[in-house]
C-alpha cells in the first residue's frame, strides 16, 4: 500500500474526490495517510477530519521564504513516509528541495490545458479569467507531475469542457471541477498507485 499525502490550501473539493474514490474502492494500492494544509482555516482540513485522516497545518505565512517553507514541508513528508504527494488546490510553489526528493512522485491538478494559462501567478479563478479574456472556446484541466518549474512537469491526464457564450470565471471553474478535475485527479492517483504510469524521455504514458 502506498502512503498518499495530500497538500491543500482551500476548500478541498479535489481532496474530497480522492477520499470518495478511495472509499468506493477506486484507488487500488494506495491510501490517504495524511493531509497537510498551508492554511489553518482551510475547509479541506474539516473534510480530512470527517474522513478520519490525520492532518498537519504548516502555515505558509509563518515562513520567511519559499525555501524555508519547502524544507518544513519536506520534513513532514519524510516523517509521513510519503510514497505519493498530491497537490490538490495547494497554492504555494515548492522549492526544488521537495521536487528533487520526490521525482515523479508529486502530482498536481491545474485548472487549464497546460501549456496554456499556467505557471507562476496562474491559480484558482485567475486561470479561468485569463482563459475567458483570451476568448478560448475549449478549456479543461491537467493532471501532471511536479518538477522544478511551475506547471511544467510531465502531463499524465487532460480533459476538456466547452466554453459557452456568457461563461463567467466562476461558472467555468465549476464546470471544469465537476467534469474534469474530480474525475481525473483520483484516476491519476489510482494509476500511480498501481504503477501504471511509465516515464519515457521525460514524458508520462499510461500503461494500458
Ligand atoms: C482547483 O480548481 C484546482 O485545480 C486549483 O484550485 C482549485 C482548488 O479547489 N488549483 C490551482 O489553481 C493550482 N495552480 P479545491 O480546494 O476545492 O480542490
Amino acid at each position: 500500500m502506498k502512503n498518499i499525502c495530500v497538500l491543500v490550501s482551500g476548500g478541498g473539493t479535489n481532496l474530497q474526490a480522492i477520499i470518495d474514490a478511495e472509499k468506493s474502492g477506486e484507488i487500488k494500492g494506495g491510501k490517504v495517510t495524511c493531509v497537510i494544509s498551508s492554511k489553518a482555516d482551510a475547509y479541506a482540513l474539516e473534510r480530512a477530519r470527517l474522513a478520519g485522516i490525520p492532518t498537519a497545518v504548516i502555515p505558509r505565512k509563518d515562513y520567511y521564504s519559499e525555501k524555508m517553507y519547502s524544507e518544513a514541508i519536506l520534513e513532514e513528508l519524510q516523517k509521513q513516509n510519503a510514497d505519493l504527494v498530491v497537490l490538490a488546490g495547494f497554492m504555494t510553489i515548492l522549492d526544488e528541495c521537495v521536487t528533487k526528493a520526490f521525482p515523479y512522485k508529486i502530482i498536481n491538478v491545474h485548472p487549464a490545458l497546460i501549456p496554456s494559462f499556467c505557471g507562476e501567478g496562474f491559480y484558482g479563478l485567475r486561470v479561468h479569467k485569463a482563459a475567458l479574456d483570451y476568448g478560448v472556446k475549449v478549456s479543461g484541466a491537467t493532471v501532471h507531475f511536479v518538477n522544478e518549474k511551475a506547471d511544467a512537469g510531465a502531463i499524465i491526464l487532460q480533459g476538456t469542457v466547452n466554453v459557452e457564450n456568457g461563461e463567467t470565471p466562476e461558472s467555468l471553474q465549476k464546470k471544469i471541477m465537476e467534469n474534469v478535475e474530480w474525475k481525473l485527479l483520483p484516476k491519476a492517483v489510482s494509476l500511480f498507485c498501481e504503477d501504471r504510469i511509465v516515464i519515457r524521455d521525460g514524458k508520462a504514458y499510461v500503461d494500458p
